[in-house]
Formats: C-alpha cells, structure tokens, sequence
C-alpha cells in the first residue's frame, strides 16, 4: 500500500544518504588515486538515488510533505551512521562492502520483487537502476578492501573484528529488508569504533612522486606557464593534481552534511564526482604520453592551506579556485584545438562546462551557509579574499629545496615529453 511504500522508501532514502556521506568523509584519509576517484563516483550515485527516493516519498504524501527519520529506522540509521567511525580505511571498505551495500542491495531486490511495477512504476525504474549500481559498487568495495589491506596488513585483525561486529548488529535490528523494524535495545558505538576526524593532510599515491607543490611556477612567478608541449603537460598535471578538489568537496560535503539542507548533499556529491573526473582526465592523459607515476609531482599545498582554519575556507578554496581560474579554460580549448591535440581539447571543453556549475554552487552554498550563521553575505568576498591569503602564506613557507627538487622533476618530465613528441612526430612521417 502507498503509506508502506512511501515508509520504506523513506528507510532506503537514509542509508543512501549516509552511505554517501560516509564515502565523503573517508576520501581524504585514503591513499590510493583509484580508490579516491572511485569513493567519488560511487558517493554520487548514492546521492542520486537518494534524491530520486526522497523526491518519490514526496509524490507519496507520506504523512506530510516533512521527511523525517521512521522512529523504528531509528537503529538501522545509527549503524549507517556509525560506520563512520570504522577504525581504518580498510574496516571502512570492508564493512560497507561486506555488510552494507549487499543489506541494501538484498532489500532494492526484494522490494522490486514484492511491489506492482505498474502503480509503483517511477520506483521500478531508478530502484533499478540502482540495483544494478550495487552491485557494482559491492565488486569495487571488495577489490579496494582487499588492496587497503594488503598495503596495511596490521589492519586485518580490526578489520575482520569490525565487519564482523557491524554484521551483527545489523541482523539484531532486523536487516534493511522489507520488514517492520522489531525493538531493539543496541544503541551506542560499535565495539572498536573510532571518532572520525577529516585530516589535516590529505593521504597520497605513494606510486607518484610526494610534494607540497606540483608545479614550479606554483612557487616561482618566473617559471613559465609555458605553450605547446608545455602546456599540454602542465595542464594535464593541474588535472591530476584537482585530486585536492575531490578531498575538499568531500570534506565539505561530510562536514556540513547535517548544517545545511539535502541538496547541499545532492550539489556537493555532482561536485566531488566532477572533480574525480577532471582527476582521472589528467592522470589518463598522462599515462597516455608513457609517463611513470614516479616522475609525475602529485601535491597537497591547495588541501592543507585550508587545514587548521574554519571549515568555511575549505569550501572557500573550492570557490576561490573555481571562479579564479574558469576564465583561462576556454582559451585553452582553443589553443590545444589548434596544436591539433584533440583529447586535451575534449577534457577542456568538458571541464569548463563542469566548473561554471561548480562557481555557482559555490556561491549558493557559501552564502547559504553565512545565512545559518547569521553573517552579513558580504562575507562572501571576504571569504575568497582569505582563501587568497591562506594560499599565498603556504606558497610563501616553500623551501629552497623544495623548490629546487620540484624543478628538476618538472624539467626532466618537460624532456621526456619533448622526446616522446618528437619521435611521434617522427613515426608520423
Ligand atoms: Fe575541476
Ligand atoms: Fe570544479
């Protein structure tokens, strides 16, 4: 019946929800740049579903147009919820893919199996579709619990006591399933659970080559942006290196997730997906000219200029970013368009469609945020003038070795593209 239909949508709804919000909070502390990317692409499906589940309830009437917990959802939300706090990335991947997403996935095929796809036929399709996601997501969640684990084999043993334990308590409050929720006392942490904290330093690919700064003319006006070869190289690198934007769109996303309203959480889930896409554009297209991870400078400065502060700056950078850098994108376009490289052309011309969504979002939500805040929207500029600032006095903490070192990384990657291109153009005739 339509009141049932809507109640269980509504359950589905918050473990989506969470799942989304969960992935988030975990992209900064993961390493590896597949696993990161691929965190953010699945937190955007989540956040899709969830959407379209929360829309569905809405055309429902359930009781209200007010999307409020079940009050018997009330333990299968805190479990969710309580999955953030696993003990490690590892215990994280684990539980989620091991418990988690097959209750979620258990419970879509049942519900597909048990309702009328003809009065219930707008859930029947994205209910669907994100079955098949699941298990997708659950292959992947699989495949990257086993690499975390095999970097980190102390983590195995907490591990397995963690799946285990979040296992459990999910068949003690009666699984996502179909059913009535029956009471149950099991409130409070997990055994093992561990308060999660996003991280002051974003973890890195040890498979690329660890600095602050990713390019020398992030430190050194005099360096040139460069032409041609150039700046295909360096604009492919400042793809790769957007990897800050993933963490600080997820950070963002995990962080004001219970401030502001869902389509915070719908936004900033397109927004961190976006940014692992111009991450893997970068990375693609590196790999493409035959370059090793090794050789190639992966940074953190953008992600830790903004640790430490108000997680306003955070958001902030994205913004500051987004909106100083979108002006150069379609001049890019043009000039690769003419070298005749058409796939930096392809992901320019995709990335600046992507960042004039994202400059939009980033105003609306800055100001949405001053708004709750009771601040004057003013704040806004000021925000971005900080932002400026907080960069600038990272820049300016750069030592003479650093620099050094990331020049002759930067010029002999220069020389082997440079060589690469010439026996191309060689092969070409
Ligand atoms: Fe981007
Ligand atoms: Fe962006």
């Amino acid at each position: 019946m339509r009141v049932d239909t809507a109640q269980l949508l509504k359950r589905f709804y918050f473990c989506e929800r969470l799942l989304a919000v969960n992935c988030a909070a975990w992209i900064p502390a993961v390493a590896s740049l597949e696993i990161k990317t691929g965190l953010a692409r699945i937190l955007w499906e989540c956040a899709e579903v969830a959407h379209a589940l929360r829309n569905r309830v809405f055309e429902l009437r359930f009781p209200s147009r007010l999307l409020e917990e079940n009050k018997e959802d009330f333990a299968l939300i805190e479990l969710f919820a309580g999955v953030k706090d696993s003990p490690s990335a590892a215990g994280f991947l684990a539980s989620v893919g091991r418990v988690l997403l097959p209750a979620v996935q258990n419970a879509y095929g049942a519900y597909l199996d048990a309702s009328d796809d003809i009065a219930d036929g707008p859930t029947h399709r994205f209910l669907s579709l994100a079955l098949s996601e699941k298990a997708a997501q659950i292959r992947a969640f699989e495949q990257w619990a086993e690499a975390e684990l095999a970097r980190h084999p102390e983590s195995r043993p907490s591990t397995e006591t963690w799946t285990r334990a979040v296992g459990q308590r999910l068949s003690r409050i009666g699984d996502v399933g179909l059913g009535p929720m029956p009471i149950v006392d099991v409130a409070g942490p997990l055994p093992g659970a561990k308060a999660h904290h996003i991280p002051d330093k974003p973890a890195r690919d040890e498979r690329f080559w660890p600095c602050r700064f990713y390019w020398p003319d992030v430190v050194d006006p005099s360096f040139p942006y460069g032409e041609g070869l150039q700046l295909q190289l360096r604009s492919a690198i400042s793809h790769l290196n957007e990897v800050w934007a993933i963490e600080a769109g997820a950070a963002s996303l995990s962080t004001f997730a219970e401030v502001l309203p869902w389509d915070w959480i719908h936004d900033a889930a397109r927004w961190t997906y976006d940014e692992s896409r111009h991450c893997r554009m970068g990375y693609e297209r590196l790999m493409a000219w035959g370059l090793e991870p090794g050789e190639i400078p992966l940074g953190t400065y953008i992600y830790e200029s903004a640790s430490g502060q108000d997680p306003i700056y955070r958001l902030g950078m994205l913004y500051f970013f987004e909106t100083k850098n979108i002006r150069h994108k379609l001049t890019r376009a043009q000039l690769f368009h003419s070298y005749g490289d058409v796939l930096s052309e392809h992901d320019m011309d995709f990335d600046w469609a992507d960042e004039t969504i994202h400059a939009s979002y980033g105003k609306h939500w800055l100001a949405e945020l001053l708004t709750i805040r009771g601040n004057d929207l003013a704040a806004v500029d000021q925000i971005r003038k900080r932002c400026g600032e907080l960069v600038q006095g990272c820049v300016s903490t750069a030592t003479a070795d650093e620099i050094a070192n990331l020049k002759g990384v930067a010029n002999s990657l220069v020389a082997k593209a440079s060589r690469g291109s010439r026996s191309e153009e060689c092969a070409d005739n």
